[in-house]
């Protein structure tokens, strides 16, 4: 055991953690996956999206936000959670327009890939087919709004890894929409390719122009393997 860390318990497992991690970094390290949309490990979290919600010691908790801690007895791969979580990532699914078979992410989105581990077939409920725009005035990089999820990778991107202020939310609730901080679009902000923020959506609201297709359908992230292979593969790579 390593000096300072602790034990806690997932699903029936005994794992290991270190002081400052939160339960989805403990699980990570562990080989653990828990499903997470907004979570990105190089990014604060931000408790946006409710996927890693888990059951810790007896209540409902987001395992990004909670830091881990000895003892603690954590429900993750449960029929409810599942179903859940589906629920979510559905709701997300008919807020927005979804178009997969043909669209630049496919294969390599997290909303898709998530809907496929978690058995989303088809939604029940009814599509909402927002009108939103694209905005392709920057020359390098534009954004379809359509698919934005609203998980704020890219604002706190912006602003802790840029530099900048590029993205923020504007609007409560239903009515809550990313915004920039340029009124005539992207090209008038200081976004650039190479930032954080154009590289960290989860899905395909912010492209990269000219890149699309340079990785043809089938030979994408997850098309080879599901969602959170990588995690999962560090529990089977430390069994003995
Ligand atoms: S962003 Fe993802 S979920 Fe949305 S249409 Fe593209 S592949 Fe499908
Ligand atoms: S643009 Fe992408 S990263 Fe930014 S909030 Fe929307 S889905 Fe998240
Ligand atoms: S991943 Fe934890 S709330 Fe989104």
């Amino acid at each position: 055991m390593v000096k300072d860390s602790f034990r806690l318990t997932v699903d029936g497992v005994e794992i290991e953690a270190m002081p400052g991690q939160s339960v989805i970094e403990a699980c990570d390290a562990a080989g653990i996956y828990i499903p997470r949309l907004c979570h990105h490990p190089d990014l604060a979290p931000a408790g946006h999206c409710r996927v890693c919600t888990c059951i810790i010691n007896g209540r409902n908790a987001s395992a990004c936000v909670t830091p881990a801690a000895h003892g603690m007895v954590i429900e993750n791969n449960t029929p409810q959670l599942t179903k859940d979580r589906r629920g979510i990532i559905e709701m997300l699914f008919v807020e927005g327009n979804h178009p997969c078979p043909y669209c630049v992410a496919s294969g390599d989105c997290e909303l898709q890939a998530l809907g496929y581990r978690l058995g989303l077939v088809a939604p029940i409920q009814p599509y909402q087919w927002p009108g939103r725009k694209i905005d392709a005035t920057h020359p390098d990089i534009y954004l379809d709004y359509d698919r934005c999820i609203l998980c704020s990778r890219c604002i706190r991107a912006s602003k802790m890894e840029d530099g900048k202020t590029v993205f923020g939310f504007e609007g409560r609730g239903i009515v809550m929409r990313l915004n920039l901080d340029a009124a005539g679009g992207l090209g008038e902000t200081e976004m650039a390719a190479i930032d954080k923020a154009a590289r960290i959506c989860p899905v395909a609201c912010i492209v990269i122009k000219r890149g699309a297709y340079s990785v043809p359908d089938g030979g994408r992230r997850f098309d080879i393997t599901p969602i959170g292979s990588d995690i999962e593969a560090k529990r089977k790579e430390s069994k003995p």
